[in-house]
């Protein structure tokens, strides 16, 4: 089988066809003293089998913390530091996150902060980490209520991908993950977007052959752009598309006591964003049509009511990318064809909030 994995200006990420030899390899260069291992309680009971009888990983302390999203705050991030300490960590130790998005950003902080800062391995265990979260030193934990409030950019020193783990997920979460490959293929070039859109993701027998083949691809458009702008200074803001909105669909159901996977807040975020930009950037509309086509097909709609839109908004504008009172919108002239920095009106907004529910 053909090698695809990618070497990064600034990190190192392996597509992996043996994840044992991979990690061997990648835990070698690190030259550590003491090994540590982060799970969360879904991951330490169907990942961690596949992998614990691995010789890289004898003697490894393994850490586990509480699965999904609610529990990736500074209480998590305390037990990280507090098993590390009692664990005789020092700044030359290790550690390897295993998991979805929330171990490898929560694990990669942990990391980042304990002593100043010890080398972490991600092995992403999700399609939305593979393609996304693990890859590109984004860090941090959820705070006041808002996520990814608290955190640093630090690479991790390897991110090792494999499908076997795809294995362990329902649809709704390769659901959730193909929503940021999406986002790229958008980002990129028609045949990718037009690929992605063609791909019957409710098929019951995923074929792990083809995803590898996707999940590289949609890497290493990510990774083209990270390495170009590591710290989100200019041309990283162009993977904010669909998250301005997203996030806010996210912290919104979240206040709301409602559960919805980032990778549906990120297509639902689509959809109102590519709405603002047929209308400020002039995208095509029948790229639009298709686009959101797809995404009500494969995510269905956002329980949204009218009454919730002023809420919204005020999410809105307390996202990160914000400059001062305006919100930031990274929009689309064409696939491929990205403009920063968009301002839209209010009005405009609501009328993407309106498309999002029915159009
Ligand atoms: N998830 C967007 C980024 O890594 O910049």
């Amino acid at each position: 089988m053909q090698d695809l994995s990618i070497v990064m200006k600034t990190q190192n990420v392996i597509i992996s066809q043996c994840l044992e030899r991979d990690l061997e390899a990648a835990i070698k260069k690190c030259n550590y003293d003491r090994l540590f291992v982060l799970t969360d309680t879904n991951t330490v009971e169907n990942c961690w089998p596949l992998v614990c009888g691995f010789a890289c990983l004898q003697g490894a302390k393994v850490i586990t913390i509480g699965a999904s999203d609610d529990n990736k705050t500074v209480e998590s991030l305390c037990h990280v530091w507090d098993e590390l300490q009692s664990g005789s960590a020092t700044r030359h130790s290790l550690l390897v996150n295993i998991g979805g998005g929330m171990v490898t950003d929560l694990g990669g902080f942990a990391a980042s902060t304990y002593q100043r800062g010890i080398q972490y391995i991600n092995i992403p265990t999700t399609l939305l980490a593979m393609v996304d979260a693990s890859v590109g030193g984004k860090t941090g934990i959820n705070y006041g209520g808002l996520k990814n409030q608290v955190g640093v950019f630090n690479l991790a020193s390897s991110v090792i991908l494999h499908t076997c783990f795809l294995k362990t997920l329902d649809h709704p979460n390769i659901a959730s993950g193909y929503a940021e490959m999406l986002k790229h293929g958008l980002l990129s070039d028609d045949e990718r977007w037009a690929g992605l859109l063609a791909v019957d993701l409710a098929s019951q027998n995923l074929d792990l052959d083809q995803m590898r083949l996707m999940v590289a691809s949609s890497v290493a458009i990510k990774q083209h752009v990270v390495d170009e702008d590591p710290t989100e200074k200019g041309m990283r803001k162009v993977l904010n598309l669909g998250h301005t909105v997203g996030h806010a669909i996210e912290s919104l159901a979240m206040e709301q006591g409602r559960t919805i996977l980032h990778g549906y807040a990120v297509a639902w975020g689509l959809v109102c964003e590519l709405y603002m930009s047929v209308a400020l950037c002039g995208f095509p509309q029948e790229k639009m049509r298709q686009t959101v086509q797809f995404i009500h097909q494969t995510y269905g709609r956002f329980d949204l009511d009218c009454k919730d839109y002023d809420r919204l908004y005020e999410l809105m504008r307390h996202d990160k990318k914000n400059v001062g009172n305006n919100i930031n919108f990274a929009l689309l002239a064409n696939v491929g064809d990205v403009r920063l920095d968009q301002k839209a009106s209010r009005e405009l907004v609501y009328e993407a909030f309106d498309f999002l529910r029915e159009g």
